[in-house]
């Protein structure tokens, strides 16, 4: 038996209709599954979707194919987030805003020895699947507006951790009883039927999300990994969190969960790579030269402003007091950056550089600008040279000058 939502107060932000519901309940149920499970097979055999649908309408109503047909989509864009996307459920809306299984994981741990534990803002259950495969948590609940998307995040809890049974509450998070839990997180929404929030705004907003350390001690608080540092409370950590290359979100975590001020956290496959700060002696600062190796830090670095640590961590030296490249003499291997041999370094002169690119036979070209004003693309077209050789071009500020340093990719 799915579990259903418990009744709360029906939110007039949230537009479903109790057919929305009913068409998601039969999603749910034997028939919508069997009806998932023929698309898929009949796309494994080749089949358009346009055939398929065409075919199943002949036994099924229009509006459940459809609805069929939008899962079984949903469900391929979901593989890149969720390793069992083909055993859950979604709205374009929830997927789009929902956690990827690898970092909900990561974060969870956080909470392991929460016994009891409310995740605010459940959404599809991106968050609510982690928490709810912890050992330790033993009494999980999940609150949204949305009681679609607390249907789905029940769905989707079934399939992974059956045992765990969270209790589903609808309603705003505004009105939650949170007096008998250990633990909150809360995801609150950056978007709203009708597009993103600008900037630092989200529903509930952060400053509401930093005031649920009155009721509950132990919180996490998913925001946009672009989140100024002066909005994160003292005492609080800032963890960012980058899968590979690409950075995803940042954390705040209350003094309660903290374990530092600020967390470079970089998943790369199954490892969890974390930098914290780390005290020492100041950087020093040199010009890049030919022979040496630029580091361009991840992210999940420049974001928890770990820059200096990182240079700490591997010997390295800065190009320039306020630009987030480093330099090191030999090759250095750290899932914090990205490791290029330099070719040259110069002075940005646009000319030269074209002709340099010519003369070391580049073609495409990738420029990196941190420090410096200009249209990317733009240069990236003028510079680009006729050859084989890819290159990257850091166009950036070495002591204040404006600089390039061209590299190979490694
Ligand atoms: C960013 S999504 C949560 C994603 C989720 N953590 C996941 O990984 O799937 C935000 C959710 O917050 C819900 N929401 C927004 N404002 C709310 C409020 N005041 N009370 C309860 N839920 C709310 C939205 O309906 C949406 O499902």
């Amino acid at each position: 038996m799915l579990p259903f939502p418990e009744s709360g107060v029906f939110p007039l932000s949230v537009s479903r209709t109790p057919d929305d519901i009913a068409r998601y309940m039969w999603l749910l149920s034997p028939g919508g599954q069997e009806l998932l499970k023929r698309i898929r097979e009949m796309a494994a055999e080749g089949g358009s979707d346009l055939r398929i649908a065409e075919q199943l309408r002949a036994s099924y109503p229009a509006d459940r194919v459809a609805l069929a047909m939008t899962q079984h989509d949903l469900r391929l864009k979901a593989r890149d987030k969720f390793a069992q996307a083909d055993r859950l459920f979604f709205t374009r809306a929830g997927l789009e805003q929902a956690t990827s299984n690898r970092i909900a994981a990561h974060r969870a741990d956080r909470f392991a020895s929460t016994g009891r534990m409310i995740d605010l803002c459940c959404g599809v259950g991106g968050d609510l699947m982690a928490l709810a495969s912890l050992p330790g948590i033993h009494h999980l609940a999940a609150v949204d507006l949305d009681p679609v998307h607390l249907l789905l995040a029940g769905a989707n809890v079934a399939a992974i951790a059956p045992e765990c049974e969270p209790r589903l509450i609808q309603a705003n998070v505004r009105q939650v009883d949170l007096t008998a839990f250990e633990g909150v997180f809360i995801d609150p929404a950056r978007r709203s039927t009708s597009g993103r929030f600008g900037g630092m705004d989200s529903e509930p907003p952060l400053e509401w999300a930093l005031g649920l350390t009155d009721h509950v001690p132990a919180v996490g608080i998913k925001t946009a990994p672009g989140i100024p540092h002066d909005l994160v409370p003292q005492g609080w950590e800032m963890e960012t969190i980058s899968l590979g290359p690409d950075i995803k979100e940042a954390v705040l975590w209350s003094p309660a969960l903290a374990s530092g001020l600020a967390t470079a956290t970089v998943i790369a496959g199954d490892a969890v790579h974390q930098l914290r700060s780390i005290p020492g002696d100041v950087v020093p600062v040199r010009r890049p030269e030919a022979g040496q190796w630029l580091l361009d830090p991840n992210p999940a670095v420049t974001r928890a402003g770990l820059v200096e640590n990182l240079a700490r961590l591997l010997h390295a030296a800065k190009i320039d007091e306020e630009i987030a490249f480093l330099i090191s003499d030999s090759l250095v291997e750290t899932p914090f950056a990205r490791s290029l041999p330099i070719i040259d370094a110069l002075p940005w002169h646009e000319k030269r550089i074209r002709e340099r690119v010519r003369e070391l036979d580049g073609g495409p070209v990738d420029v990196r600008r941190r420090g410096l004003a200009g249209d990317v693309e733009a240069i990236t077209r003028r510079l680009r040279g006729k050859g084989n050789r890819r290159l990257v071009i850091a166009m950036t500020r070495v002591q204040d000058e404006p600089w390039a340093v061209i590299c190979d990719i490694a």
